[in-house]
């Protein structure tokens, strides 16, 4: 964890001052129920040879998301946080369905899209979108901006071939950027214009939901703000719900309405976002606050968490934190707390719960 960036100059509106929150009632845009993705680590070459010779080496399994829960309402921002390879790319991949589930399930508006015949899947799927880490990347460096942005709403026959120019242009005009670039290629744009044009090519198949996995950690602190300040515009424009991933406690601050910490696969704590800042439940959430350097007295303070995070290969058993947390009891080891309702809104799931 580097800590928290200071994001103070977004003009987004605060956290919890969002649109109306849904009924609780109300079917979920996008829901996980028991998602778990497990990845088989296959033996190396090197492994494979030893084991001609004798050796015992076992194919490992890496269990990215264990059973996680996560229900996401129409017009809500989600931030879900946590320390590198905790899971937060495999669980966004996994509600885009970039990823096929381990186990559980995914309903869209309350429908599991793999029961839908593929046509249909694919119709709603599209409005399901992700925005990748690095724009750079996620671009093909071949095609001109014309045809990145252009070419799925052709495909899918959202606009026909003769309104695609026109509909490019609005896409980027939507985005804040100017829309004669049309045939330039990515190298020729900044890292802040290639997020946003990573952001065109999502919006131009009319999503509804959005997740972003870390996109506005390759930018510039100033970049970042500007970045954040149009999704946030683009949400009250078009509707939209986003799942915000980030390992930086400050960038999801200013924009959810919701956090969800994840921990080694599995989610730890849930709640508004001002309740996480102002009395985090978890001894983990507990400890990446406390961990987060204190900017505003101009003197960084760093407290880091006890301990290595353990490998997702070899978790610990019960509560996968007892290595590293300082309240761990007995029970700890032996037993994994349920993610538990302690308080209207708010989810936690550690045994200290109980004693209170
Ligand atoms: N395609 C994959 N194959 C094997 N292991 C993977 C794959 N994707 C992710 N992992 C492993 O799953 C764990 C979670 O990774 P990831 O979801 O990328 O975490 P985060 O986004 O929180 O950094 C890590 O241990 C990572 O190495
Ligand atoms: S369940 Fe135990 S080890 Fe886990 S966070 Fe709570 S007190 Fe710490
Ligand atoms: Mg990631």
């Amino acid at each position: 964890m580097n800590g928290m960036t200071d994001m103070s100059v977004i003009d987004a509106p605060a956290a919890g001052a969002s649109t109306t929150p849904a009924a609780a009632s109300e079917t979920p845009l996008l829901e996980l129920r028991g998602v778990s993705k497990r990845f088989v680590k296959s033996l190396d070459a090197a492994a494979r040879i030893a084991n001609l010779f004798g050796a015992h080496a076992k194919e490992e399994v890496v269990h990215a998301v264990d059973h996680v829960d996560l229900a996401i309402r129409a017009g809500e921002v989600v931030g879900l946080v946590g320390e590198s390879g905790c899971g937060k790319s495999t669980l966004g991949r996994m509600a885009v369905g970039l990823h096929t589930l381990t186990e559980g399930t995914r309903l869209w508006k309350g429908v599991d899209l793999e029961q839908l015949p593929a046509e249909k899947k694919r119709e709603k799927q599209l409005a399901i979108q992700m925005i990748f880490q690095d724009p750079y990347a996620s671009l093909n460096p071949r095609l001109r901006v014309l045809d990145i942005v252009g070419e799925a709403p052709v495909v899918h026959g959202i606009v026909p071939a003769s309104g695609q120019k026109a509909y490019v242009e609005e896409m980027l005009t939507r985005v804040g950027m100017d829309p004669t670039v049309l045939r330039r290629f990515p190298h020729q744009f900044s890292g802040g214009q290639r997020a946003r044009i990573g952001i065109a090519r999502a919006l131009a198949v009319r999503p509804e939901f959005l997740v972003c996995d870390e996109s506005v950690a390759a930018l510039d602190v100033s970049i970042q703000a500007q970045v954040l300040n149009l999704f946030m515009r683009l949400r009250e424009e078009l509707n939209l719900t986003y799942l915000f991933i980030s390992h930086d406690l400050g960038v999801v601050k200013h924009i959810s309405d919701r956090v969800v910490i994840m921990y080694l696969g599995r989610v730890v704590e849930s709640a508004p976002t001002e309740q996480v800042f102002a009395a985090p439940n978890h001894p983990y959430t507990q400890a990446l606050l406390a961990e987060a350097p204190k900017l505003e007295v101009g003197k960084k303070t760093y407290v880091a968490i006890q301990g290595e995070i353990p490998s997702p290969l070899h978790p610990p058993s019960g509560c996968h934190f007892h290595p590293r947390c300082p309240y761990a009891m007995p029970r700890c080891r032996e037993e994994a707390p349920a993610l538990k309702e302690i308080a209207p809104l708010r989810m936690s799931a550690c045994h200290l719960n109980d004693q209170r």
